[in-house]
């Protein structure tokens, strides 16, 4: 099973955004008066790559689109968040937007929020691979003014790429998770966090593509661990929560109030299934945080081709003060084994 310049056909997206249907029934069902609750949609690791493939050689993870022609897997995301009754908010595109950030995949971008297939307001953040240094780099400003969306900031600095929004009553701050040489957060971002953590008095939700707790498969590695930048948030109590991409696996954990999050890749899985996200907030905080499948055909880079119904999961956080994973190098633990959370 290959899907490799399939393009998606109207059948596919109607079956797609017909597979929401059980998922709106089920915020219905949890939250019975839809006009007090917002969505925050997220879509991220699309991985977008020119979908006749590449003009020169290209080894290693690229082999990975002999399999999966992820405007296709966009574009039908986008398909299924357009299903939602309750339309979102925003859309967060978390992170690998692009493969590797050239100017064929972000024009491929452009196109596709082109066909007006969706139009909720999107904010992007940047992941590692639009981090690297190809020529592109260069003109990345430039580049910016021809595929920005609507509301999209001023690209300031290509290299970090970080700012703040208020919608809905809410503060979204997006940080930028590239490891800059010897260090990990510079203090410059680390500055414009505690200042924005300072300023307003709003519910606050941050968004940034790598996690900062374990989600359970490789990617652990490389986990983007700063301890002011924990300490900032841990100890902001306006900041409801922190989600991530870069896993390309769904993961949930609770720590000290705040939720901790990664939702699923829209291109490719790394043990789980593809697909989106959601946080569901009313006037208390976070009331739920869900993935949603997507539809049909889809790729593990586990296992290979796979084929997938399109189901939602409400996730259960699990306590992180309480697991082994904590590093207490990098968070703390309650000393009292009976007040951890
Ligand atoms: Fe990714």
């Amino acid at each position: 099973m290959s899907i490799l310049n399939k393009p998606l056909t109207e059948k596919e997206a109607e079956m797609g955004r017909d597979s929401v249907a059980s998922l709106n029934q089920e915020i219905v069902k949890r939250c019975t008066d839809l006009s007090g609750i917002q969505i925050i949609a997220w879509a991220g690791d699309l991985h977008l790559h020119p979908p006749e493939g590449y003009p020169f050689p290209f080894s290693g993870f690229g082999g990975i689109y002999e399999h999966i022609d992820c405007s296709r897997q966009y574009m039908l995301c986008l398909h299924e968040i357009s299903a939602l009754t309750k339309k979102p908010e925003l859309i967060v595109l978390g992170g690998d937007i692009t493969e590797m950030g050239r100017e064929e995949e972000w024009g491929e971008f452009s196109s596709i929020m082109n066909t007006g297939i969706c139009e909720i307001p999107t904010l992007p953040v940047m992941g590692n691979h639009e981090h690297l240094q190809l020529p592109e780099k260069e003109r990345m400003k430039e580049l910016w003014s021809e595929i920005r969306c609507p509301g999209w900031p001023d690209l300031d600095n290509p290299d970090e790429f970080f700012y703040s929004v208020i919608r809905g009553g809410i503060k979204h701050i997006v940080l930028d998770t590239v490891k800059l040489p010897d260090i990990v957060m510079s203090d410059r971002q680390k500055e414009f966090l505690s200042a924005e953590l300072k300023e307003d008095n709003l519910p606050v939700l941050i968004y940034q593509h790598a996690h900062i707790m374990p989600s359970g498969n490789w990617t652990d590695g490389a986990l983007y661990l700063d301890k002011d930048m924990i300490r900032l948030i841990d100890e902001c109590p306006n900041v409801m929560g922190v989600f991530s991409g870069h896993t390309h696996k769904p993961s949930l954990w609770k720590y000290r109030n705040k939720l901790y999050g990664t939702f699923p890749a829209v291109a490719y899985s790394i043990g789980t299934c593809t697909g989106w996200g959601g946080i569901i907030l009313d006037d208390k905080g976070i009331k739920g945080v869900f993935y949603k499948e997507l539809f049909g055909e889809s790729y593990d880079d586990c296992i290979g081709p796979r084929y997938q119904e399109g189901k939602y999961v409400f996730m259960k956080p699990k306590s992180f003060e309480k697991s082994p994973l904590l590093n207490p190098f990098f968070w703390y633990r309650n000393p009292n084994p009976r007040k951890r959370r």
